[in-house]
């Protein structure tokens, strides 16, 4: 979305907090909802330097419940009040349930690994979610958006945890779409498939999903492109999860609520 449509979105001079707002998709999502002259708020465990007059960045760990509470009185002392939530951060470690080869090996899920990604994908979004509802049900208006994941809906090889928690946000943003209407509050679901290069693919990522598919990391990485399992034939960029997500964040899609939506390409299964 080009900065002469920003009058169509509507979204001039709100307040959105944004989960991980520095890097990858996070990072084009506060670009988006800078770009169509909104206020940004963003909470992350690091800064990535930006400076803007409708920028605020506040150091969070978005785990732990004192960050997230002290992120939203922060906007809200910052900007005035908060009108949105994107719920984005999160991290993908790669594991399998059981490997015969090597029962207790490196790759096998664990109980670090199972609390680990449990902590980042799903309390952060309570945590963040029930800071940012009190807000927005006062007001009655609002919107929450949850980063879920086509594995979340699909399931992935070699992501089992992964897509257990992008499962569990799936359900909040089902279940709360029904608490928060009565309020004038919607929370709606963005579902990626393959994309550009973001942060998530570390070097211990890609070996974990390569073990995890029988693969090299060599393998793994010629793999991407192939584009074959996807209709339109090409990843999908950054920038256009943060279109769909500054639409969700506007009353253009004032009717949606409750369903997480593909931005896959056509991809549904793999
Ligand atoms: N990249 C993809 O292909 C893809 C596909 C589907 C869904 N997603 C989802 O999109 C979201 C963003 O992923 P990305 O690919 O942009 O990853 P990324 O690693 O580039 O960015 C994640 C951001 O979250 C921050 N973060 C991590 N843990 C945090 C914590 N405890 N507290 C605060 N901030 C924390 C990181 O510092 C980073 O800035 C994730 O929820 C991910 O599951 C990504």
């Amino acid at each position: 979305m080009s900065e002469n449509n920003s009058s169509w979105l509507g979204i001039d001079g709100k307040v959105f907090v944004v989960t991980g707002g520095s890097s990858g998709i996070g990072q084009h999502i506060v670009n988006e909802l800078l770009s169509d002259g909104s206020k940004v708020v963003n909470a992350d465990l690091k800064d990535d330097g930006r400076k803007d007059s409708n920028f605020l960045y506040v150091k969070t760990d978005v785990t732990k419940k004192t960050d997230a509470d002290n992120a939203v009185s922060e906007a809200v002392k910052h900007f005035g009040t908060v009108d949105g939530l994107v719920n984005n951060a999160g991290i993908n470690i790669p594991r399998v349930l059981v490997d015969p080869v090597d029962p207790d090996g490196k790759y096998v899920i664990d109980e670090a690994n199972y609390d680990k990604m449990f902590a980042v994908n799903v309390k952060s979004v309570f945590l963040m979610s029930s800071a940012v509802a009190k807000v927005l049900a006062k007001q009655k208006h609002g919107v929450i958006v949850n980063m879920s994941s086509e594995s979340g809906l699909e399931g992935s090889q070699g992501a089992g945890m992964y897509s257990g928690t992008k499962g569990a946000i799936n359900g909040f943003t089902r279940a709360w779409a029904k608490e928060l209407g009565q309020y004038n509050v919607r929370c709606i679901g963005v579902a990626p498939g393959v994309l550009e290069a973001t942060g998530l693919r570390t070097l211990s990522y890609e070996e974990g999903l390569a073990y995890s598919r029988h693969k090299t990391v060599e393998q793994l990485r010629a793999g991407y492109a192939n584009t074959s399992t996807i209709p339109l034939g090409r990843s999908g960029k950054l920038v256009e999860v943060a279109n769909l997500v500054a639409f969700f964040l506007s009353d253009r899609a004032g009717y949606m609520t409750g369903q997480t939506v593909n931005v896959s390409g056509g991809k549904s299964r793999g």
